[in-house]
């Protein structure tokens, strides 16, 4: 099938000899994990090797090994010299095929073949010291490649449908590596994926989950009356997931960002116990805006290292508020993941929904620059320059994609609790593909509600309420409309199922 594809194909002119080469060893080989014979340029890295095809063969003689990444010396050079002859021959021991596409609004490359067959941005494993052969077919015509930085390779770029290019290259160090496109803005687009190399799998930092589940909230309360109500927090530090590789040490409320979602009614006297677990490194307090009294409780709360503290309040005022830890660096604190949101339901509580959200939006400050793998430290500096390198719904990068999406269904009305914890950085917030029925705006719940709203501004310590009915199926996308900060991790998805709804939504012209 493979071979199917390459005579279906209109190579790139420069290199087409090299890939015909590889083409014949692939179709001979019908299989991916055959070793597959074709040329190798004698000393140059692998990116080059498609390019120089046609040069190489002629002045290739003195070749004696295959492509090294020029990283680590290999214990075990490999021998693939033939016998006295030449060109030199190599033999990889692995092959894999991708073919650039476009699905649900990325940019993507797609496994061709073998165990890899339709997925999107496959996980490429290979054993350590393995010759890996990496093709790239185009798929959808635009400009591509594919690199693999850590091993010096990097394909040609191609261009126009069916085109095609490969590379070669020792996988001679274990870990986990990305491959990706470089064509300025593809990478971020989706064109990234990951080369496992060895037993990576358990080498990787991982991490705790602390990305809190959206549906993770209390319901309304639906009561006539006030209450005394106790709240208890405890204040963890937690080397936790922030994304694909990448691990973070978050200070949260409850091992979880956001905290946890508070929700008592106006009129209640709320209790708040303030633990701080023993094995913390630092002080931390809570400030809730919920509160009337000096530093809405931070003053009460300071609290060491396996000591609690308590404090309580009257909630006098309606309203969904932020609270947060309010200890010196109150920013740093708040960015390593100290925040929340509490609501104080009206008298009356809120017109029911068939669906509750809790998000929240938050910057992580790395000293690690964007993209970069491992477990990340926090970077004070940046903090203080406002330059972060990354943006969170939920605490990670994938908290609202990958680890829980919001779910719903057409024809219900879904409601988000939507709130800004920073510290610095105000949100346009905006969900791509549906139009905020009503926005209770700066989440004042005795205001009628804006209605037919596109982007709603949620500062740094506010947040808003917004609610819309869902008529179509599909996916809507959770974004701040300063949409740079999808590209450093900030979105969220949101399923909508249900029957078509052609009268509102259809391909194609007509009525
Ligand atoms: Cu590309
Ligand atoms: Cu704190």
């Amino acid at each position: 099938m493979r071979g199917k594809d390459f005579f279906g194909a209109k190579m790139a002119n420069s290199f087409w000899l090299f890939t015909l080469i590889v083409t014949v060893g692939l179709i001979l080989s019908g299989c991916q994990h055959d070793l597959v014979k074709t040329e190798l340029p004698p000393d140059s890295t692998a990116q080059e090797q498609s390019q120089n095809t046609d040069e190489q063969s002629t002045n290739n003689t003195q070749a004696e090994q295959p492509p090294s990444t020029g990283t680590q010396p290999t214990s075990e050079p490999r021998s693939t010299q033939t016998s006295g002859e030449s060109p030199a021959e190599y033999t990889p021991d692995v092959t894999f095929t991708l073919r650039t596409n476009i699905a649900e609004g990325k940019l993507i490359f797609e496994g061709v073949g073998g165990s890899i067959d339709g997925q999107t941005n496959p996980n490429l494993r290979v054993a350590t010291g393995a010759v890996v052969q990496v093709t790239l077919i185009n798929g959808d015509g635009a400009l591509h490649d594919v690199s693999f930085p850590e091993f010096n390779a990097t394909s040609n770029q191609i261009v126009g449908q069916e085109s095609s290019t490969s590379i070669v290259f020792r996988a001679d160090s274990a870990g986990e590596y990305f491959y990706f496109c470089t064509v300025p803005g593809h990478r971020q687009a989706g064109m990234e994926g990951k080369l496992i190399v060895g037993e990576a799998e358990a080498s990787g930092p991982s991490g705790a989950n602390i990305a809190l589940d959206p549906t993770d909230l209390p319901g309304p309360l639906n009561r006539q009356s006030s209450e005394f109500v106790r709240v208890d927090l405890e204040t963890i530090e937690v080397e936790g997931h922030l994304g694909d590789g990448r691990t973070f040490t978050y200070w949260t409320f409850n091992n979880q960002v956001p905290g946890p979602f508070i929700r008592v009614r106006v009129g209640d006297t709320v209790e708040v116990h303030l633990k701080n677990r023993e094995d913390s490194t630092m002080i931390h307090s809570v400030d809730f805006h919920a509160v009337t009294g000096p530093g809405g409780g931070a003053v009460l709360t300071q609290t060491s290292p396996g000591d609690e503290t308590v404090f309580t309040f009257k909630a006098l005022n309606p309203g969904l508020y932020v609270y947060h830890c309010a200890t010196p660096l109150v920013a740093q604190h708040i960015a390593n993941g100290m925040y929340g949101l509490i609501l104080v339901e009206p008298e009356e509580g809120l017109p029911p929904v068939d669906r509750e959200f809790y998000v929240m939006q938050g910057e992580i400050y790395t000293r690690e620059s964007l993209g970069q793998q491992g477990a990340l430290g926090f970077s004070v500096d940046k903090l203080l320059d406002e330059t972060p390198e990354y943006f969170v719904f939920n605490g990670a990068i994938d908290a609202l994609t990958k680890t829980s999406p919001l779910q719903a269904n057409v024809g219900e009305t879904v409601r988000l609790f939507m709130g800004v914890g920073g510290p610095n950085f105000t949100s346009s917030f905006h969900v791509i593909g549906e139009i905020f029925d009503r926005v209770y705006d700066q989440a004042s719940l005795t205001s009628p509600p804006l209605t037919d709203v596109q982007t709603t501004l949620v500062p740094p310590g506010g947040a808003t309420m917004v609610e819309f009915k869902l008529d179509v199926p599909g996916r809507y996308i959770l974004v701040d409309h300063a949409l740079s900060r999808l590209e450093r991790g900030l979105v969220g998805f949101l399923y909508a199922e249900g029957e078509d709804n052609p009268d509102i939504f259809h391909e194609g012209g007509g009525n």
